[in-house]
């Protein structure tokens, strides 16, 4: 992976280590170290980022974007607002308040998103202190989910988090609507497993590490994407994984354009780290999203049909994954006026 170094460990990031006595770009650079802990399409970390003084430009990097599974860039969008908001909880963490603007990008240029920061000059007044610590904690978890239900006090935390204008977080328990999904998946999954480019694109990507598995088990898989026909059998782990899951949920937006695809992202992280501090694992299955028509089926489950579904994830309860998946370190361009 570029730029990767296994012997760094940038989830072991130490709260006492922020640079208190340094310059804003040193601040910001540090608060950097939890923006890149973020989630991400296949952990391609498609961000990029620019410091001057008090400001932080964010940029989708266009390098780094699955050009066949995510072939309108929703996805890439997303990961970039997970970015956004972690360095954005980390702020406020360490006493700094922050001015958001979003900037609908022109073609592959110009950041999608800039914050400029200022001391608030006392302790976090976060609503959600909590969620800071998850930062470093958070995993997909790919695992089957015990039955044990959610209960509803976490439920409701976790609904919390998501209060924004046209932003719609839909929970689907009904066992009907999830085996309406679980087919979805299935056809997903053998369609997109039957698409070469598509199996060429994950191979490269799993060849860079991003799954972090040594070189040789990596290229090992990446053969087997590229010559072994897996589509059934992931369609049908799959399949078993999502039913065993105790809820299903899809986040969905009023309008779908990039600026909204960083603030589902965003919300998508809070919400995420707001079920890892209680105890509850999440494993997005976007997959479905990935293929046109069954994406229009999808979005015949959401509560509101006029919005857009950007996000489909599981939750529930299983062990957290012992290890975590790499990061490259940030990378920064220049800022872009
Ligand atoms: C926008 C977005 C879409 C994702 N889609 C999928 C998916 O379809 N299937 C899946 O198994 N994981 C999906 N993931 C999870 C990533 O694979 C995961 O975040 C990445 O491998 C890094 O691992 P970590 O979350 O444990 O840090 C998605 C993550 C994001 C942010």
């Amino acid at each position: 992976m570029r730029g990767f170094d296994p012997k760094v460990t940038p989830w072991q990031i130490r709260e006492q280590d922020f640079p208190h006595q340094g310059s804003m770009p040193d601040k910001i650079r540090f608060l950097l170290g939890y923006a890149i802990l973020a989630p991400s399409i296949l952990n391609t970390q498609p961000w990029q980022f620019a410091v001057s003084g008090d400001e932080l430009q964010v940029f989708a990097d266009h390098e780094r974007w699955l050009k066949v599974a995510d072939w309108d860039q929703r996805n890439m969008y997303m990961s970039t607002g997970c970015a956004l908001e972690n360095f954005l909880i980390a702020a406020d963490h360490f006493g700094y308040g922050a001015e958001v603007a979003y900037h609908p990008p022109t073609f592959r240029k110009g950041p999608i998103a800039s914050v400029k920061l200022s001391p608030r000059g006392e302790a976090s007044s976060s609503m959600r202190p909590e969620l800071f610590a998850a930062i470093p904690r958070r995993h997909t978890n790919c695992d089957e989910y015990l039955e044990r239900p959610i209960e509803r006090g976490a439920m409701a935390k976790i609904s919390g988090c998501c209060a924004e204008e046209g932003i719609l977080l839909d929970i689907i328990e009904d066992v009907r609507i999830k085996s309406a999904f679980d087919d979805l998946l299935v056809r997903a999954d053998t369609r997109l497993f039957a698409d070469d480019r598509w199996c060429e694109e994950l191979a490269f990507w799993i060849e860079q590490g991003v799954l972090g598995v040594p070189w040789l088990i990596a290229k090992m898989k990446s053969l087997a994407v590229t010559f072994l026909n897996l589509g059934k059998g992931k369609a049908r782990r799959d399949a078993e994984i999502l039913m065993s899951s105790p809820l299903l949920a899809i986040l969905s937006s009023a309008s779908d354009d990039p600026v909204e695809q960083v603030r589902v992202g965003q919300v998508m992280e809070r919400l995420w780290l707001m079920a890892t501090t209680l105890g509850i694992g999440v494993h997005p299955m976007n997959q479905v999203l990935q293929v046109l028509d069954l994406r229009l089926e999808a979005a015949k489950s959401i509560s509101r049909p006029e919005f857009t579904p950007q996000l489909i994830f599981r939750m529930g309860f299983a062990e957290p994954p012992k290890s975590h998946t790499p990061r490259q370190p940030p990378v920064e361009v220049s800022l872009t006026r």
